[in-house]
């Protein structure tokens, strides 16, 4: 598990989308005053659909808004299996952002023209300001899945082989996923329990290697956080909607600034 993570505790999904969505606008607001754009990578899955949609309420200065993807499948560039057709089902086509800021990823080319056309892209972006990703029951995030082995190299690989359809995908690295100020883990929906305690004992999975140089936020389900022995109870581990745990099992507050 990494060092420094925050896990935010929640009763449901709606109450993560609600807090996930004030820390991005927070991070947006931050990065638009220190370097006038924020860079943000949008998760795919169906947990962020909620965090899009409120985000399509959001007031606040979408010119400055540059919007990376961290994975995609490779299906036509209309199905609605796409991470990008939900995103902007839900979100992009109802804001401001220009068009030729979201960086769709154009798996509809082919997998491998997609992952070469969009390396330059992730290259020149770097660091992002805020990478967004979910967890599947596997421990895989974006499209990166246990046992997988890619060239340490790449900032975006090319993937034949997801056990989650479609087999074919592209999904950035996880150097390049880890190369953020800030990364918020979205966990919710399927049954993840056993997997967050495999992550939560230090199992080597791809969620695990998500490694940036600032603690990580986990916006989870109570329910998945292990019930400890009776021995191990502390008022820390029970946490609240409103307080959250760090990996050193001290609170702090829930909306990080
Ligand atoms: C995808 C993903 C994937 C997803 C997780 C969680 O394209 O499928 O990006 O990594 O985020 O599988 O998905 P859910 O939020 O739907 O559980």
């Amino acid at each position: 598990m990494q060092e420094n993570s925050r896990w935010h505790a929640f009763e449901n999904a709606d109450q993560i989308a609600v807090a996930a969505c004030q820390q991005i606008l927070n991070a947006a607001e931050r990065a638009i005053a220190d370097h006038g754009m924020f860079k943000l990578v949008l998760a795919g899955g169906k947990t962020p659909e909620h965090v899009y949609q409120l985000l399509s309420q959001a007031d606040t200065n979408w010119s400055k808004w540059v919007i990376y993807y961290g994975d995609e499948r490779s299906l036509p560039a209309d199905h609605p299996d796409r991470n990008s057709v939900m995103a902007s089902q839900a979100w992009l086509s109802k804001v401001s952002i220009p068009s030729e800021q979201i960086h769709t990823m154009p798996t509809e080319i082919g997998t491998e023209l997609a992952a070469a056309f969009y390396q330059p892209l992730v290259s020149a972006a770097l660091p992002f300001d805020l990478v967004l990703l979910g967890m599947g029951e596997d421990g895989h995030t974006a499209s990166l899945f246990p046992g997988h082995q890619q060239n340490e190299d790449e900032l975006v690989h090319a993937v034949y082989n997801s056990p989650k359809p479609p087999q074919e995908r592209i999904t950035l690295s996880a150097a390049a996923l880890s190369t953020s100020h800030e990364v918020i883990f979205l966990i919710a929906g399927g049954n993840k329990q056993e997997v967050v305690k495999h992550w939560q004992q230090g199992a080597d999975l791809p969620v695990a290697r998500i490694l940036p140089e600032n603690p990580i936020d986990i916006y989870i389900l109570r329910e998945y956080l292990q019930t400890p022995a009776t021995s191990d109870l502390s008022p820390d581990y029970c946490c609240q909607q409103g307080y959250a745990l760090d990996s050193a099992n001290q609170h702090h507050d829930n909306m990080p600034g």
